[in-house]
């Protein structure tokens, strides 16, 4: 009976730190929050506080005053602002804990970039204690996303898992627990965005903002061109750049697809690079078993189409790839045998 009770006020946490969102899981409960990384700060008189972080914050992007910023604390990978990521770690942590005492301090499992540094895991450790954990141990997103795939990491069978994120794509070939190769490449969808603004501007001549963007990915984008004919077409709104007033614009998706490649292209690189370095049992068993994708960038139509097509190897996406990490977080706080955490 007390078991039971205890099972059920379980308190502890398993946190997916992304580039671009955070998830957090509680065990026996499931997801709790999904929100942007992102954190707006205010400065008053030379005082800087937060004023908003997730949903709230990325509302303003772009769209700020003067005395308000707006920061994503892990864009590219790295904890580009340490404070700000401290600050958004305790905010949400303390958000799915609201106001409760707890009865024993919960434990919280947090999955962090493998290219973090030691320097950088510790403050997210801080982070986590400061805002109430007992225990605090991180995980490396690679391996998350492999166990979120249900790959066999803890046997002697390789396995490549291709993280496609806002800030980075992360490419790791795991086996025994281990990672036998790991690397992170700088590009993941907010590359995407960026290469769509700036493919409407040279041929457009029109500016769009990073939000209009990534709206446009997810809803026309595409990494080969369409085989037949130019696909959907999308309306755009901007600045024109001629005469500086507002305008309206088409694309098709045979132009998504041009603006893509450049980003898409960097990714296939990184996966061939990857290829390239492991070891040649550990290549067999990726024949047999193929390359997996997680993360958000993992939905764009069409990726696995143009990785398959450049490696020859299978290629699949993993299920609700936006979660996959954070339900592999979960998993291994809870399972004994996949508590595999990094230092
Ligand atoms: N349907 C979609 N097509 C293409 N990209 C998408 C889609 N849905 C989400 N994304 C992109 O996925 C990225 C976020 O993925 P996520 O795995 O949450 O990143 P991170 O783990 O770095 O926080 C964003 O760049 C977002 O625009
Ligand atoms: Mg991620």
């Amino acid at each position: 009976m007390l078991g039971r009770i205890f099972k059920f006020a379980s308190y502890d946490l398993a946190i997916d730190l992304g580039t671009a969102n955070t998830i957090v899981h509680v065990p026996s409960r499931g997801l709790v929050l999904d929100e942007p990384s992102v954190v707006a700060i205010e400065t008053i008189n030379g005082v800087k506080r937060v004023k908003a972080v997730g949903d709230e914050a990325k509302l303003m992007m772009g769209k700020t005053p003067g005395h308000i910023e707006v920061i994503r604390p892990l864009k590219d990978g790295v904890i580009a602002d340490i404070d700000v990521a401290e600050q958004m770690i305790k905010h949400f942590i303390r958000k799915v804990y609201g106001r409760q005492n707890f009865r024993r301090a919960p434990e919280v499992v947090i999955c962090v970039p493998s290219g973090a540094t030691s320097v950088e895991r510790r403050a997210i450790r801080d982070a986590a204690s400061n805002a109430g954990a007992r225990e605090v141990h991180l995980i490396l997103e690679p391996m998350a996303a492999a166990i979120g795939a249900g790959l066999p990491v803890t046997e002697p069978i390789g396995s490549m898992v291709v993280d496609v994120g806002g800030g980075t794509t992360e490419i790791a070939v795991l086996s025994l627990r281990g990672l036998a190769y790991t690397a992170s490449v700088r590009v993941g969808g907010d590359k995407m965005d960026d290469a769509i603004v700036s493919y409407v501007r040279r041929n457009h001549n029109l500016l769009i903002g990073d939000i209009t963007a990534e709206r446009i990915k997810k809803e026309a984008g595409i990494a080969r061109r369409p085989t037949e004919g130019h696909g959907i077409t999308l309306s755009i709104k901007g600045r024109d750049l001629v005469n500086g007033v507002p305008a309206e614009i088409t694309i098709n998706q045979t132009q998504i697809a041009e603006a893509l490649s450049e980003p898409v292209g960097a990714i296939i690189e990184g996966v061939r690079i990857a290829l390239e370095n492991t070891a040649p049992e550990l290549a067999a068993d990726i024949v047999d078993q193929g390359i997996v994708l997680t993360g958000g960038g993992a939905l764009l139509s069409g990726l696995d189409d143009a990785i398959c097509e450049a490696t020859g190897l299978p290629v699949v996406v993993a299920d609700d790839p936006l979660t996959c990490v954070a339900r592999g977080t979960v998993f291994a706080l809870e399972n004994e045998q996949f508590r595999i955490f990094a230092h």
